[in-house]
């Protein structure tokens, strides 16, 4: 039975990185060996360009639609004065909302010949094998009551709110347990359970959903500690599970980890294990259109997709160890380049995962 695939490019680098994680895609389903078909899609600014709309109704259909999506980035200062109702972001929280895209895995692994480009010493981050799994369609991203409100002195206030139903902290965890089972056997909850009573039922439904899963073992942290440990004992997590906030600042902690936040790919699955796949990082407007942005968080994106959406692990790790083999051949973009390795573009280093495959 073939697959459907919506590609959404974005914004910013997003199309460059996006079009050489289709060559890759292209060059493993060779005249459609794996059955997989493609849609195009707009998000984002892009979108709003063309619709006046971050996520159209027509892009929402073609994505229930399909099996898996494959996504750049979204956002640039171009559509920054927006109101904040119709900004490129409100289309990435619309679709993982509306498709129920509530694991967010978020694996931070050390290449190893990538060790000298972590801003860390070689021996805190050498061997680093982290998942992040980041609950992503709630907490205080969509907590209402939210706004702007004026108060009665006449001074505005903002305001947002921090809630957790007990489902939506189980699924999750059930999600960072399993995914434990399959790894380290290791689960670090991370919360703010000595202040915030949302985070005080997180930590207690973790505990109880603990008792399923005796052979993991369930640790908690805060997540200042967290934030700290990360950067001074990072070997010391296996699966890390939080909520959509913390999960969002702490990922980008651990992407630095690796070297660069251009390496790091993510899942984000609903329960059936449909799912969208993106690069951590962002649409970097600054550099997009030059070529130089790095391709590789795209293409190891794809290999998630393969193994968690489209049953296709072999395809998954034919990719994995290609890119894997670039970097042993000193191929480098400019965000993980040393002195020594050979500087690449973006389309290049695409090239040459290709043909490593
Ligand atoms: C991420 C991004 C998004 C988030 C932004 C672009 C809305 O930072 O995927 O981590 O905050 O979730
Ligand atoms: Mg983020």
């Amino acid at each position: 039975m073939s697959k459907t695939v919506l590609i959404l490019p974005g914004d910013g680098i997003g199309p460059e990185i996006v079009a050489e994680a289709k060559k890759v895609l292209d060059a493993i389903n060779t005249s459609g060996s794996l059955g997989i078909e493609f849609s195009h899609g707009k998000l984002g600014g892009a979108s709003i360009d063309e619709y006046g709309v971050p996520l159209s109704d027509e892009t929402l259909a073609l994505a229930r639609a399909s099996d898996a999506i494959l996504l750049g980035a979204v956002g640039g200062p171009k559509w920054d004065q927006l109101d904040a109702a119709i900004r490129p972001e409100k289309g990435l929280l619309k679709i993982r909302s509306e498709l129920e895209l509530f694991a967010n895995l978020r694996p931070a692994i050390l290449y190893p010949q990538l060790a000298e480009a972590s801003t860390l010493k070689p021996e805190v981050v050498s061997g680093l094998d982290i998942l992040i799994v980041r609950e992503l369609t709630g907490g205080i991203y969509f907590g209402q009551p939210r706004g702007i409100r004026t108060l009665e002195n006449g001074e505005r206030q903002g305001y947002n709110t921090y809630v957790y139903a007990e489902h939506e902290i189980e699924r999750i965890g059930r999600n960072a347990f399993e995914m434990a089972r399959k790894r380290g056997k290791k689960v670090c909850s991370v919360d703010k359970a000595n202040v915030l009573e949302a985070t005080v039922l997180w930590r207690e439904v973790m505990d109880r959903l603990s008792a399923e899963y005796p052979d993991v073992e369930l640790s908690h942290m805060y997540v200042d500690n967290a934030a700290m440990q990360l950067v001074r004992a990072p070997k010391q997590f296996d699966v890390i599970v939080t909520g959509n906030m913390f999960g969002d600042i702490l990922s980008d902690a651990a992407a630095m980890l690796t070297g660069s936040i251009g390496m790091l790919p993510s899942a984000s699955l609903d329960k059936n294990g449909c799912g969208m796949y993106e690069p951590c990082h962002g649409s970097a407007p600054d550099i997009a259109g030059q070529g130089i942005a790095n391709p590789l968080a795209t293409i190891l994106s794809v290999a998630m997709m393969l193994r968690y959406s489209l049953d296709m692990s072999e395809a998954a790790e034919q990719i994995e160890e290609a890119v894997s083999k670039v970097l042993d051949q000193g191929l480098r973009t400019a965000d993980i380049y040393t002195d020594g390795m050979k500087k690449v573009s973006t389309s290049e280093m695409g090239d040459a995962v290709v043909a490593a495959l």
